[in-house]
């Protein structure tokens, strides 16, 4: 892979996924000891809830968008005088939201799964009412490890502490995730054309995406522009990522789907499986050219555009 603007996905070859699963392996392993560190699971009363919590964080996660916030901010130059710290809360954070939003979405009473990661989720291990408070506990803590002055090292800046609390809660919220699973439920008009399914996409996975990506940029202090783009590529990615979530759900043996998980607006139902690869190639393509302003240092935010099209799970 080279990293001149004009080079596409197709020039990405077998050492460009070494390097990213390396990549990957690493910082993961950076936002684990952090996690443990925000979160750490106490033998104290109520001891199910911080299971339950627990059990879905530590789960199996992919680690997606903590990893987002770290390679954004190493791609503005963030870690050439910052420590990892600096950007690790935001990663918390967000993954944090994520798994809270996972938990609540496999409920019976949105998509109704028994399994998530090939384990059981949440609610059929701990119950629901149980499964419903992991996931406010966790949506909780989300901005108290972003609003914790003590998590970031010695770089604790207030003003930029609340700008990323703030982005955090549009992002996840009924600007956010929140809204775009609210249009999941159908209980809207109905989802049927490329742009409402994109703007519902958009909502519910686009939002956290962008703000991962944003965040690491406006924790690596960079200027206005930069965090626009990284925002940029986080959205188109975050697009991308969701389409081909549901290409893999689509794969996946019906018999294992819940009804309601079926009826799910999504591009395969709505264009095919194969256009819906092609848009999803289409955005992380766009997605990458969000990055033409950045050097090398974003060549893991390249790779991580290809994985999102490659990706098996
Ligand atoms: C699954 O997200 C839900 C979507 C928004 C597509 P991930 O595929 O990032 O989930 P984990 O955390 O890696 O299991
Ligand atoms: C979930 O979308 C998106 C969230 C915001 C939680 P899906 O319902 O498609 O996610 P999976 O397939 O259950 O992981
Ligand atoms: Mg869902
Ligand atoms: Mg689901
Ligand atoms: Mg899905």
């Amino acid at each position: 892979m080279t990293t001149s603007p004009s080079s596409g996905l197709a020039e990405f070859g077998p050492d460009d996924e070494r390097l990213l699963k390396a990549y990957l392996g690493e910082r993961r392993h950076l936002v684990d000891e952090a996690l443990r560190r925000a979160l750490p699971v106490p033998e104290r009363w109520p001891k199910t809830l911080h299971e339950s919590m627990a059990y879905s964080l530590f789960g199996g996660g992919k680690r997606i968008r903590p990893v987002l916030v770290l390679a954004a901010f190493e791609a503005v130059g963030g870690t050439s005088d910052l420590p990892w710290d600096a950007a690790l809360p935001a990663a918390c954070g967000v993954e944090m939201i994520h798994t809270y939003s996972l938990v609540h979405d496999d409920l019976p009473a949105m998509d109704d799964d028994d399994e998530r990661r090939g384990q059981p989720t949440n609610h059929k291990v701990y119950g629901e009412g149980l499964a419903v408070l992991a996931g406010d506990g966790l949506l909780t803590e989300a901005f108290g490890a972003v609003l914790d002055p003590d998590a970031y090292g010695g770089t604790a800046d207030f003003a930029l502490m609340a700008k990323v609390a703030r982005g955090l809660s549009r992002a996840a919220g009924w600007l956010g995730m929140v809204g775009g699973q609210s249009l999941d439920l159908g209980m809207e008009t109905p989802v049927d054309s490329h742009e409402q399914l994109a703007f519902l996409h958009r909502r519910k996975t686009g939002e956290l995406f962008r703000f991962s990506c944003w965040a690491g940029a406006v924790l690596g202090r960079a200027n206005e522009a930069a965090c626009a783009a990284m925002g940029e590529y986080g959205e188109t990615l975050g697009l991308a990522f969701q389409v081909v979530d549901d290409v893999l759900d689509e794969l996946q043996d019906t018999t294992e789907r819940a009804d309601d998980a079926a009826e799910t607006p999504s591009f395969p139902a709505l264009i095919g499986l194969d256009a819906s690869r092609t848009l999803a190639s289409d955005l992380a393509e766009r997605a990458l050219r969000s990055l033409d302003g950045f050097g090398p240092e974003a060549d893991p935010l390249r790779r991580l555009a290809w994985f999102t099209v490659h990706r098996d799970h």
